[in-house]
């Protein structure tokens, strides 16, 4: 996994499909096929969208990971690191789920799925998309591949989705979008997960001030990673460098990470009028009956929010 680089291939930026796409939908996969109950997400279509091809190839992904942390700190560590990553992930795509359905009531009309790589909401959840106009917003080589892997696990493509090929670093996402058919005074439901952290400060920010200018009502879903990374709860020093390390050695590194005040201010600044940051205790508490022992943290740790124009 991390000779890739080494190797020669190609970076995202270089035109090649989002490694850690592939790495976030192999951990929905792993999760679906392999966690207790109660479950957090049940995502059917990551293996088939994947393309990793069988629940072996999964397993051998998740062992080559969960060896390259210990590598980096100790088996222990790795053990828990590795559990609460593959659970934050499959927790950020519940929260969209719950919010999305949430927000239906309230009047929402589009949904735009921002860095949406292998994310199989559109194409799972056809009941709590039906009547809207759903956008999948990716770097065009990750899109492109997301839509062979689409046609060659033949999972149908609903029709009220659309792709809107975008990059975040070199394009403009209110034209973008204009182009690609969304439609800017409508209320819309914005999902950005996995992604602020892959971006320079400036395309945050840009992307902030975008989502912030939508119709009142307007909400989005992200994920982040802070500086001091509190959801690891001080368990495992170092994380977030075990993570930026990982993730550059698959040619997609960090870029920028916040606290979660510097956030809140980024987020009041572009528009936005409501910030909540979702505690991963109150989550546990929710998904998994409060059992998960891999994630015994603070209460006030956070890797999640929600904003509202
Ligand atoms: C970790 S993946 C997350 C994918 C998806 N949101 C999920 O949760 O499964 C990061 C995503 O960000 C996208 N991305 C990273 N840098 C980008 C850029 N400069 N322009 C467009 N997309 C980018 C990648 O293509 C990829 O789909």
């Amino acid at each position: 996994m991390q000779e890739r680089n080494k190797n020669g291939d190609k970076t995202l930026e270089e035109g090649k499909p989002s490694q850690t796409a592939f790495m976030v939908a192999v951990h929905r996969a792993h999760h679906y096929l392999t966690a207790p109950e109660p479950k957090i997400l049940r995502d059917s279509l990551a293996l088939p969208l994947s393309g990793a091809g069988s629940e072996a190839a999964i397993q051998a992904y998740m062992d080559a990971i969960e060896a390259r942390f210990t590598e980096l700190s100790d088996a222990e560590t790795s053990q828990i690191f590795v559990r609460r990553i593959v659970d934050s992930v499959c927790m950020r795509s519940r929260v969209v789920e719950e919010c999305l359905a949430a927000s239906l009531s309230r009047g929402m009309q589009q949904v735009v799925v921002l860095g949406a790589g292998l994310d199989s909401t559109a194409y799972r959840c056809t009941d709590l998309i039906k009547g809207l106009d759903v956008f999948e917003v990716d770097h065009p080589a990750t899109q492109a591949w997301k839509r062979q892997r689409l046609a060659d696990a033949n999972i149908e493509i609903p029709e009220n989705v659309r792709f809107v090929s975008y990059d975040f670093e070199n394009q403009t996402l209110a034209e973008a979008l204009r182009a690609g058919g969304v439609e800017a005074d409508k209320m819309t439901f914005f999902t950005w997960l996995g992604v602020h952290m892959y971006l320079t400060d400036a395309a945050v920010k840009s992307t902030f001030a975008v989502m912030g200018d939508y119709p009142k009502g307007s909400e989005m879903v992200m994920d982040f990673i802070s500086p001091d990374y509190v959801d690891t709860g001080g368990l495992v020093e170092n994380s977030v460098d075990y993570l930026a390390k990982v993730v550059t050695e698959m040619g997609e590194p960090i870029k920028s990470r916040y606290f979660e005040a510097e956030l809140e201010d980024m987020l009041l600044a572009s528009g936005f009028g409501r910030v909540e940051f979702l505690s991963a205790r109150a989550l546990i508490d929710r998904y998994l009956d409060g059992k998960n022992a891999a994630f015994d943290m603070p209460d006030e740790a956070t890797s999640i929010l929600t904003a509202r124009v």
